[in-house]
């Protein structure tokens, strides 16, 4: 189904989390270039508090949570859509994203959120069947898993990417996922 935005339409506003905390991560670069790419009708942030989070721990996830919980959770209740992006450690995800993910295990905003996961690499599938199914069982709708591969090579000194075939399968995923979010809101609102 295809859902063109109406004119004058608010833009979509999508949070990326990246799952890597490398400084120079190529699923960070790559979700950078989202921001970069990304159609007029969709506003793409970076989420930048993974760091922050303290380790979840169910006593502590009271009414009143720690700021950075907080931070988080508003900024996943204020997006449309979430596009994730992640490395694989020991064929699992890596411990801070898993941990911001328990964090919004109990929260109100995550369900039925559209989330997209994107792969920056053809070798990392456990990790990424273990986020499919984590997202799936917190309620998340996952409308797309699109692997473009990034080497290393391809992320330059500054953290650029420049390569136009990973702009160009960047920008077809986005418009997709936006698209994708379009036509569940429109099949929800009938
Ligand atoms: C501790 C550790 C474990 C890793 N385990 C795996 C793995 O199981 N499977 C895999 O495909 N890559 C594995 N890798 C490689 C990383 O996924 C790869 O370096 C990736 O580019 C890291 O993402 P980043 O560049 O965004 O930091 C591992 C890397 C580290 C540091």
């Amino acid at each position: 189904m295809t859902t063109t935005p109406r004119a004058g339409a608010a833009p979509l506003r999508i949070l990326a989390i990246s799952g890597s905390l490398r400084a120079r991560s190529s699923n960070t670069s790559l979700l950078r270039l989202a921001v970069d790419v990304a159609p007029d009708d969709v506003q793409i942030a970076l989420y930048d508090g993974l760091a922050s989070l303290p380790h979840f721990n169910p006593d502590d996830d009271v009414d009143a949570p720690p700021t950075p919980v907080l931070d988080l959770r508003t900024r996943v209740g204020e997006a449309d859509g979430l596009l994730i992006c992640s490395p694989e450690y020991a064929h699992g995800v890596p411990g801070s994203p898993k941990n911001a993910l328990d964090w919004l295990v109990a929260s109100v905003e995550l369900p039925n959120k559209p989330v997209a996961l994107l792969n920056a690499s053809p070798w990392a599938t456990h990790a990424q069947a273990s986020l499919i199914e984590t997202l799936t069982v917190m309620s998340t709708r996952v409308v797309s898993d699109v692997t473009i591969p990034v080497a290393r090579g391809d992320v330059g000194a500054d953290g650029t990417i420049e390569s136009a075939e990973i702009r160009r399968a960047l920008r077809d995923t986005l418009d997709a996922f936006a698209r994708e979010i379009r036509a569940l809101r429109s099949t929800a609102a009938t």
